[in-house]
C-alpha cells in the first residue's frame, strides 16, 4: 500500500495564496476489469504528474502531461491523502481561517469516497470523519487558556434549490441565500448544532445522510444528485489579559464540499428525474467552471458567482477569504478519456486561483461573546433577583438551589400585587374567605418565582459550562 511521500501542503500564512489543487485517480472497477477496460493515466507520484493517453491516437503518440501539487494512485490510503492534503486546512480553521476542501469529477470516480468514505471503518473513512477525530483531538489536547465552541450544518443543492439537510422538512424547506457586509454570502434559517465531541457531530452528519439525495444511474449505483456542504464552525476564545480578564475570539468555518459528478446522459441513462437532475447538476458545475475561468483570466472583472447557487455559496472559497483546496478525481479507463481530460483541464485552471485568506478575528456574529454577554445578563438578572449570593452560583448547582429562594422582599411584593389585583376585581379582603384566597394565590405565586429562577440559574451554569452544549439550534447567519 501507498506511505505517506512526507509531502504535505503548506502551513497557515496571511499572505495571498493560490487554490491548492490534487489529483486522486480511483483504481479501475470490477465492472470496467471485467469489460477489458483498459487504463490511460499514468501517475508519476513523486513529480507530482499525470500524462494521459489519448485511446482514439496511435500508441505512438505522446502523452498529455499535467503537474499538480500532489498526486495520489489507486492505491493511496484515505488517511495519507487526508493527513497531506486536508490536514494543514484544518489546522488552519483551528487558528481562525476559513477553508474549503471540495473533490470535483466525473460521475462515479471517488468523490463521495474521498469526502465520506466508510464512515464505521477507520482504514475506509475519508476526509469528513477524519476531520472530525483532528478537530476534537486538538481541542481535548490545547491549552487551558483556550475555549472552543463547535457547530455543525449541512445542506445540499438539489435541482438548484437549497435544502436543509437537518431539517425534519428538509426536502420541502427551500432556504434563501443572503449576503451582508460581515459574513458575507450565507443560508438563511440553517440549523446548526452544537456539537462537544466525535459521536454528537458523527450524529449530526448521519441525520443528514439520511436526506440527501442519491439515486442509482447506470455508472454508479450511489450517485449524489445534489452538492452537499457540511460546514464546521469553530469559535476559540483566547484568554489575553488574566487580570482583566480580558479575551480575543477567532472564528473559523471549514466546508467540506462533495460535489455530484458531471455526467453524460448517454452514459449513466439518465431519463426522468434522474436526467432534470443531471441537467442541473451539469449547468452548476459549468458555473462553477465559468466562475473559475473568469478569476484565472483577469480580464474581465466581473465574476459570475450570481449564476448558480454553487458558486454563490463557494463565493469565498473561490477568490475570497479562504483557504481552498481541490481534489480532482478521475477514472483511469479509456471509455473516459474525454471526462477525465476535461476534468484535469478544470483543475489545471483552478490552480492559478488567488485566495487572500486571513484569521477572523472577533467577528460580530460569534457565538461565544453571544454567549459571554448572555451570562452577564443572567448573573446580573440574578443578583437583582436574589441577593448578593446569586451571581456567583453559575458553577455550583448546590448555591444554584439556595439561591432559587424567593426572598423577603419578592415575598412581600407578591403578595402586594395579588391583593392590588383583588381589589381591582371587586374583593373585600377583610373575609375570611378572601383572605384565604390571598394567602393561597401568594404562595402559588411565590413557589412559579422560585421555579423561575431555578430554569434561569440552571441554564446559566449550562451556559457558563460552555456553553449549552448538545441540543441547542440556531439559525445561522439569519
Ligand atoms: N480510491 C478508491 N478506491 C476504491 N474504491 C473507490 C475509490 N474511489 C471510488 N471508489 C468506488 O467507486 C464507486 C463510486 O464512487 P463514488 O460514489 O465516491 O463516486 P462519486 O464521484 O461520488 O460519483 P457521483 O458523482 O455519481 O456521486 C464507489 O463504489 C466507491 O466505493
Ligand atoms: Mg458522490
Amino acid at each position: 500500500m501507498a506511505k505517506g511521500k512526507g509531502k504535505k501542503l503548506p502551513a497557515s500564512s496571511n499572505s495571498p495564496e493560490c487554490v491548492k489543487v490534487v489529483v486522486r485517480c480511483r483504481p479501475l472497477s470490477k465492472g470496467e476489469m471485467s469489460d477489458g477496460k483498459k487504463s490511460t493515466v499514468n501517475i508519476d507520484t513523486k513529480r507530482g504528474q499525470i500524462a494521459i493517453k489519448n485511446p482514439k491516437l496511435d500508441e505512438k503518440e505522446p502523452a498529455k502531461q499535467f503537474t499538480f501539487d500532489i498526486v495520489y494512485n489507486w492505491n493511496t490510503e484515505q488517511i495519507t491523502l487526508y493527513q497531506e492534503t486536508a490536514s494543514p486546512i484544518v489546522d488552519s480553521c483551528l487558528e481562525g481561517y476559513n477553508g474549503t476542501i471540495f473533490c470535483y469529477g466525473q460521475t462515479g470516480t471517488g468523490k463521495t469516497f474521498t469526502m465520506e468514505g466508510d464512515l464505521s471503518d477507520d482504514k475506509t473513512k475519508g476526509i469528513i470523519p477524519n476531520a472530525f477525530d483532528h478537530v476534537f483531538r486538538a481541542i481535548e489536547t490545547s491549552q487551558d487558556d483556550k475555549k472552543f465552541l463547535v457547530r455543525a450544518s449541512f445542506l445540499e443543492i438539489y435541482n438548484e434549490e437549497v435544502r436543509d439537510l437537518l431539517s425534519k422538512n428538509s426536502a420541502n424547506t427551500k432556504l434563501e441565500l443572503k449576503e451582508n457586509v460581515d459574513t458575507g454570502v450565507y443560508v438563511k434559517n440553517l440549523t446548526s448544532f452544537v456539537v462537544k465531541g466525535v459521536s454528537e457531530i458523527r450524529n449530526v452528519l448521519a441525520v443528514g445522510k439520511k436526506n440527501r439525495t442519491v439515486g442509482t444511474t447506470l455508472m454508479n449505483r450511489d450517485s449524489s444528485r445534489s452538492h452537499s456542504i457540511f460546514t464546521i464552525v469553530i469559535e476559540c476564545s483566547e484568554t489575553v489579559n488574566q487580570e482583566s480578564g480580558d479575551s480575543k475570539i477567532r472564528v473559523g468555518k471549514l466546508n467540506l464540499v462533495d460535489l455530484a459528478g458531471s455526467e453524460r446522459q448517454s452514459k449513466t441513462g439518465a431519463t426522468g428525474e434522474r436526467l432534470k437532475e443531471a441537467t442541473k447538476i451539469n449547468l452548476s458545475l459549468s458555473a462553477l467552471g465559468n466562475v473559475i475561468s473568469a478569476l484565472v483570466d483577469g480580464r474581465s472583472g466581473h465574476i459570475p458567482y450570481r449564476d448558480s447557487k454553487l458558486t454563490r455559496l463557494l463565493q469565498d472559497s473561490l477568490g475570497g477569504n479562504t483557504k481552498t483546496v481541490m481534489v480532482a478525481n478521475i477514472g483511469p479507463a479509456d471509455y473516459n478519456y474525454d471526462e477525465t481530460m476535461s476534468t484535469l483541464r478544470y483543475a489545471n485552471r483552478a490552480k492559478n486561483i488567488k485566495n487572500k485568506p486571513r484569521i477572523n478575528e472577533d467577528p460580530k456574529d460569534a457565538m461565544l461573546r453571544e454567549f459571554q454577554s448572555e451570562i452577564a445578563r443572567l448573573k446580573a438578572q440574578l443578583q437583582n433577583a436574589a441577593g448578593s449570593g446569586a451571581g456567583e452560583a453559575a458553577g455550583s448547582s448546590a448555591r444554584a438551589a439556595a439561591a432559587a429562594e424567593v426572598t423577603e422582599d419578592d415575598k412581600e411584593q407578591i403578595r402586594r400585587e395579588v391583593e392590588e389585583e383583588m381589589r381591582g376585581k371587586g374583593d373585600n379582603l377583610l373575609t375570611p374567605e378572601s383572605k384565604r384566597k390571598l394567602e393561597a394565590e401568594s404562595e402559588e405565586r411565590c413557589r412559579e418565582a422560585a421555579r423561575n429562577l431555578m430554569q434561569e440559574q440552571e441554564k446559566l451554569r449550562r451556559e457558563a459550562e460552555y456553553h449549552g452544549r448538545g441540543e441547542r439550534a440556531r439559525a445561522e447567519g439569519g
